[in-house]
């Protein structure tokens, strides 16, 4: 057990500190299988083993250097088709938290919710949920921030040092950016989903924009229009629609 985080209301009450596991979502299902703990859990760690992104694929970290945490949420009041919304939440808080300390106009979420600074990653969100029926009862919300890294093997990757050459403290780092969650997460529990969907679009990368993007029929340009209210991405191209999941479209830039 580690100390817990003062400043939010209801996140961080219960804090676990690893030295180092494979992935701080499967830490939090593993948990979870033994004791139900309560809403606003956090995990966190210096080092990953075998940190998991989107897609299968893997995130990487140097060990001591970042913010790899999972919050246990129990979002019961959310149907299975809008936990999508949960997505929109946490990338809104990470983007809060982040222009606390960066220019807010370079920040974007590039759907369905990396965050970037101009078009650099610096922040991977990987929400995992359990459903029981067709409601949400747990989600472990899995955030990895890009802190005091400097050096990266992808050249698109950016950290909060690199971008303002300071060494941020990482559980002060931690403590704002749950209170910003909750600060979202208590708009959708009060039904404020209009005004979350309104915020993301203002911060979706390239909305408007033609772009190159790849489905399983090929290379092809079209113009991000926005979500759906599944959280589909829309995309135009010429006179015609069409809405994908986020295993059908890979964006190419
Ligand atoms: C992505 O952009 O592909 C998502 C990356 C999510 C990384 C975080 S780090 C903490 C949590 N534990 C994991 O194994 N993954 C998430």
């Amino acid at each position: 057990m580690h100390k817990i985080f003062a400043k939010p209301l209801f996140l961080g009450k219960k804090v676990i500190f690893l030295t180092e596991c494979h992935s701080t979502n499967d830490e939090m299902s593993s948990l979870q299988k033994n004791e139900d703990f309560l809403e606003g859990l956090v995990v966190y760690t210096d080092h990953q083993k075998k940190g998991k992104g989107q897609r299968g694929n893997v995130w990487l970290d140097e060990p001591g250097k970042n913010i790899l945490m999972s919050v246990l949420l129990k979002p019961d009041f959310l149907r299975v088709p809008e936990q999508y919304l949960l997505n929109v939440v946490v990338g809104l808080s990470v983007i809060k938290s982040l222009a606390r300390h960066l220019d807010e106009k370079t920040l974007k979420l590039k759907w369905p919710n990396d965050v970037l600074v101009g078009t650099r990653k610096i922040c991977g969100i990987l929400v995992e949920n359990a459903l029981y029926g067709d409601r949400l009862e747990n989600s472990t919300v899995g955030i990895g921030v890009n802190l005091n890294q400097r050096a990266f093997s992808l050249p698109t990757a950016t950290s909060m040092v690199m971008e303002t050459d300071i060494e941020f403290d990482r559980d002060n780092f931690i403590e704002e950016l749950l209170v910003d969650l909750e600060f979202f997460l208590l708009k959708l529990k009060n039904g404020q989903k209009s005004l979350l969907l309104q915020l993301y679009h203002e911060k979706l990368y390239r909305k408007g924009i033609t772009s190159t993007f790849r489905d399983k029929d090929g290379d092809f340009e079209a113009v991000i229009l926005g979500i759906d209210n599944s959280g589909k991405l829309i995309v135009s191209r010429g006179a015609s629609f069409r809405n994908y999941q986020v295993k059908e479209i890979e964006f190419l830039e």
